[in-house]
């Protein structure tokens, strides 16, 4: 129970690695406001988590993005954690990028993360504490094929969190993130789906005949350490970059 009494403010919890979050987040004693685009997804998340709320917003809107993070704080008197994780993914050849695409993963990845850091930290800050994680991806780190406007997003999105946690280390707050590395969701089905051409199970198996550990990753096994981020047992670890990639990276 070691989030007993803390709200946390998680957006893309309508699905994937978020939701994983959120559902392990409530079953350590926290109550979580479920932010995402997908209203329905939203809903249907917080439904199932005790003392969640739901909450509509595309997080590179800032003028939605103030609204959802005031609607939580209005509802729970205070919000301890922030969990920054909507995200979309496309790969394609950077010719076949029209700029308005690529221009949209930095609004979603970077900007998204941006707003979460502009409304939660006064927030925080005025309550004396809290803890934020950012998700970047294995993609910040290393090149993937076609992969360049979203790892270059994701890089940005983890030098301005290592930046924020700089500047808000004296006022108690703490910042890290987590890149992960191939983790079955909705981002990733379609690829593996694609892969085992229509067997998912399969497909899942090729696409990680590279890794260490032979296989992708399962949410929750991202949304464990993110826990251990956001928690008082990680107090003295901020501007760190968790890279949870089952070895993807090591070869
Ligand atoms: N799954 C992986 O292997 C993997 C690996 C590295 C990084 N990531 C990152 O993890 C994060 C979560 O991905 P996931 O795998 O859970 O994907 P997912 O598709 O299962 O969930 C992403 C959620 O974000 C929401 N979303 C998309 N655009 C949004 C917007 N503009 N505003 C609000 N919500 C929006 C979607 O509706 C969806 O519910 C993403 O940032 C992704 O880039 C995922």
């Amino acid at each position: 129970m070691r989030h007993k009494g803390k709200v946390l403010f998680a957006t893309g919890a309508g699905s994937g690695l978020a939701r994983a979050v959120a559902q392990r987040f409530t079953r350590e004693g926290g109550r979580v406001a479920v932010a995402d685009f997908n209203g329905d997804a939203a809903n249907k998340v917080a439904a199932e988590l005790a003392g969640a709320i739901a909450l509509q917003v595309d997080v590179s809107d800032e003028a939605g993005m103030a609204r959802a993070v005031g609607a939580a704080h209005r509802h729970f008197g205070r919000i301890d954690c922030g969990f920054s994780a909507a995200g979309i993914a496309e790969t394609d050849p950077i010719e076949d990028w029209a700029l308005e695409r690529f221009n949209r993963h930095i609004a979603i990845h970077l900007g998204g993360a941006f707003l979460c850091f502009k409304y939660l930290i006064p927030i925080m800050k005025a309550q004396g504490g809290g803890a934020i994680v950012t998700v970047a991806s294995v993609a910040a780190l290393v090149a993937q094929k076609h992969n360049g406007p979203y790892g270059a997003a994701k890089a940005a999105l983890l030098q301005l969190s290592r930046q924020v946690a700089a500047d808000v280390a004296p006022f108690n707050i703490r910042v890290n993130i987590v890149a992960p590395g191939s983790i079955q969701t909705g981002m990733t089905e379609p690829y593996m789906l694609k892969r085992g051409n229509g067997d998912l199970a399969r497909g899942a198996v090729l696409h990680a005949q590279h890794f260490g550990v032979q296989r992708v990753g399962q949410p929750d096994e991202i949304a464990a350490p993110v826990c251990h981020l956001l928690s008082d047992e990680a107090s003295y670890t901020t501007g760190h970059c968790m890279v949870v990639d089952g070895g993807l990276t090591l070869a």
